[in-house]
């Protein structure tokens, strides 16, 4: 079987002398979908941050595109194509949204403005709003600063943790409409959900986190069915 394109795998860690990750695993394809479920406190954000070289690793191993990245700071990790959206404070709330989105373009050299342009497609309510202090926007038009800000970097992988926290539910379906858009560009997206139905049912894989292990892992619609997996994680 080939290797994934980004693969964190059999990582081990957490914070001080307190292991928090036991042996878990993550990946993505290529311009797949990728979501990873579990109670609260079970590891997600920590396994994210271990992905994108926010934490040291006391075993296992990153890998993007077969390359061992494992000792990458996160900064090195975005110069080789990927973007974390953090789970809180990610976006400079007293920056305009078009200040934002420069930001996120910041390691480039390049002409950005294409960038923004695709940005502002796929969030047209940005471009309305682009002159305003991001921090006056809606829930869930902060969340698509931060999606477009990730995005400005052009990766390859766009890591997300619980995008749709606190939004509504029709706006939670907006944005997953728009992750599943910018997936079909062929970018991977990796994404820790709390709405756990909703995201499996656009996961072309699943991953259920419990205590810092992977308790469950399968396509999205094999775990939306397994009895088991509804009864303790999806709420029956
Ligand atoms: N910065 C930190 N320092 C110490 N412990 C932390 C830190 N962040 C999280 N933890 C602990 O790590 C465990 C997993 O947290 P987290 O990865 O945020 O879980 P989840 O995202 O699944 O809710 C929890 O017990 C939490 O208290
Ligand atoms: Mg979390």
């Amino acid at each position: 079987m080939a290797e994934p394109f980004l693969i964190g795998e059999n990582m081990t860690g957490g914070y001080g002398a307190v292991d928090i990750l036991h042996g878990c695993t993550l990946a993505v394809e290529k311009g797949e979908i990728a979501v990873i479920v579990g109670p609260n406190g079970a590891g997600k954000s920590t396994a994210m941050k271990a992905v994108f070289g926010m934490l040291k690793l006391r075993g296992g191993a990153v890998r993007l595109a077969g390359e061992d990245i494992t000792t990458l700071t996160p900064q090195a990790r975005v110069a080789k194509g990927m973007a974390f959206v953090p789970q809180t404070q990610n976006i400079f709330t007293t920056m305009t949204v078009e200040e934002n989105l420069e930001m996120g373009a910041f390691l480039r050299r390049d002409d950005i403005k294409g960038t923004m342009a695709q940005v502002y497609d796929l969030f047209p309510i940005l471009k309305t709003k682009r002159y305003q202090a991001a921090g006056e926007l809606s829930g869930g038009q902060r969340q698509q600063v931060a999606v477009g800000r990730a995005l400005m970097t052009q990766p390859k992988v766009l890591m997300l943790d619980e995008p749709t926290a606190g939004v509504s539910p029709i706006v939670m379906d907006e944005l997953f409409d728009r992750i599943i858009e910018v997936a079909r560009t062929g970018i991977s997206i990796l994404m820790v959900e709390q709405n756990a139905r909703q995201a499996l049912e656009i996961a072309h894989k699943g991953y259920v986190l419990v205590q810092g292990s992977n308790r469950f892992t399968d396509t999205g619609q094999a775990l939306m069915a397994d009895p088991e997996v509804r009864r303790s994680f999806l709420g029956g």
